[in-house]
């Protein structure tokens, strides 16, 4: 059974959106991977199809409720929805390549979306989710983040990039962020490509790859040096 992404949301019309396109669209009608949606609506009891409530203590927006969303998450795992609980939240641990990585070599992984202020917390408790942030801002709910953190493991799948070597020498590979490209034409608008990269000396160009990397890593990115990514 094909790597599975599993995705409980309140907007299941809003898949597979961009993950239908490009690479991992085009390794979805491939089968090297296969998406799920779980419309959490669909395991509500009202008329109305309510899924959040105010907040206990007071404040501002919805909170969406635990008997429901255990209720989908049940429904998902019961269904064999395979791979780790995800809640995507601003609140959560940052999401790495190694963690892509390591979700792209298990059998898939199961993505609860909030929405409104989030999910009551006893959920994620009690289901054992791990909490995972896409980077320090507010989105207006956990989608767009599923489909980040999905695209993140997909493209890590086997057979989904064709020239492997890619992986090998992108940005995070290394622990560093990735040396300039260029193509032609040789010159534009006056701006010449670095002598070096038209020398043919292959050592030269990789020691001169490696210091761009170093450098502009250096100063975008400091947290990153002397780690191993
Ligand atoms: N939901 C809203 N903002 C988010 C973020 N930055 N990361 C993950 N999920 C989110």
């Amino acid at each position: 059974r094909p790597w599975t992404a599993t995705v409980l949301t309140i907007f299941p019309e809003m898949f597979p959106g961009p993950l239908g396109h490009s690479l991992a669209g085009k390794a979805l009608q491939r089968d090297l991977w296969r998406l799920e949606t779980v419309n959490i609506r669909d395991f509500t009891s009202d008329r109305h199809q309510t899924v959040d409530d105010t907040p206990f203590g007071g404040g501002a927006g919805m909170v969406m409720r635990p008997d429901i969303v255990a209720k989908a998450v049940d429904h998902a795992v019961q269904e064999g929805a395979p791979g780790p609980l995800v809640y995507l939240s601003p609140r959560g641990v940052p999401l790495r390549q190694a963690m892509a990585q390591d979700l792209a070599k298990g059998p898939g992984v199961v993505l609860l979306c909030g929405r409104y202020e989030g999910v009551d917390h006893r959920v994620i408790e009690a289901r054992g989710f791990l909490e995972v942030s896409i980077g320090d801002f507010v989105l207006s709910g956990g989608e767009l983040a599923a489909m980040a953190l999905i695209d993140a493991c997909v493209r890590l799948l086997p057979g989904v990039i064709g020239d492997e070597a890619s992986l090998k020498e992108e940005s995070f590979a290394s622990g560093l962020l990735e040396y300039p490209h260029y193509t032609r034409p040789q010159v534009w608008e006056g701006r010449a490509v670095p002598e070096i990269l038209l020398s043919g000396h292959h050592a030269k160009i990789d020691a001169w790859r490696r210091e761009q990397a170093l450098s502009i890593t250096k100063s975008r990115r400091p947290d990153l040096i002397g780690t191993s990514g």
